[in-house]
């Protein structure tokens, strides 16, 4: 079994997605979306961000490595009816089933950075994308004061020493490291910008509820 997959279909990740929706939804609003526009969502979870952009019009496809949650992302399509939204299993690292340059978009909020082999993710997203189309990641800023960067500097440290050759998936939220990669692959560093935004996540209840449900999504 590929730990990585075995990894994000433990624990309940839609318990947490729940009290992402506002944020994910206003953060697809930047995105220019059209109608027809064919996106990609890699690491879609259950929708948070796919969904929104199939409610704007565009033809979306989720992909993500956990089974359960293509499985709860194409619940939730079917729910609202959304033709124009579909979900597959994908592994970022290697998106084989999918064609050269097919996207207009390729988005990953929170999701590809997640993916141990940050190269081949470049590489992927950068194959999958229309010449002269878009890549937009949300990626979490390292040693960052707020919620989920000190979740996974204090998880960090109550977890073993990690496999040799590992790579913290916070490296993402360092700007030279993205150019780096997405460089690698082909894009020009003048074609890379960066925005520092604020992702909020919303809970009716009290912040030991909402300690519950981060317990039950990332106890691993
Ligand atoms: C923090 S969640 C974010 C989900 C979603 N983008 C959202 O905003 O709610 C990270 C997601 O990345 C997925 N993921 C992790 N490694 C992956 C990989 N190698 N390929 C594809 N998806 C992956 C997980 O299964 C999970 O759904």
């Amino acid at each position: 079994m590929n730990p990585n997959k075995a990894l994000w279909e433990k624990g309940d990740f839609t318990r947490l997605a729940e009290t992402m929706r506002e944020s994910g939804a206003a953060l697809v609003e930047s995105f220019s979306i059209r109608k027809g526009l064919k996106v990609l969502d890699l690491g879609c979870g259950d929708g948070t961000t796919a969904l929104p952009a199939a409610r704007l019009g565009a033809d979306v496809l989720g992909a993500d490595i956990a089974r359960n949650l293509v499985a709860a992302g194409n619940k939730r399509a079917e729910k609202e009816g959304l033709t124009n939204c579909r979900f597959q299993e994908g592994d970022a690292c290697k998106l084989q089933e999918l064609m050269d340059h097919s996207f207009d978009l390729v988005v990953s909020i929170f999701g590809a950075m997640f993916a141990p082999q940050p190269l081949d993710v470049a590489r992927e997203m950068v194959r999958v994308t229309r010449p002269g189309g878009r890549i937009i990641m949300g990626n979490w800023i390292p040693n960052d004061p707020t919620l989920v960067a000190q979740i996974l500097t204090i998880s960090s440290a109550y977890t073993p020493t990690p496999p040799e050759g590992f790579i913290s998936p916070m490296t993402w939220g360092i700007e030279g490291k993205v150019v780096e990669r997405f460089s690698g692959a082909g894009v020009p560093a003048e074609q890379i910008s960066f925005a520092r935004e604020t992702f909020t996540f919303t809970s009716p209840g009290t912040p030991s509820e909402y300690l519950a449900v981060l317990r039950v999504t990332v106890t691993l």
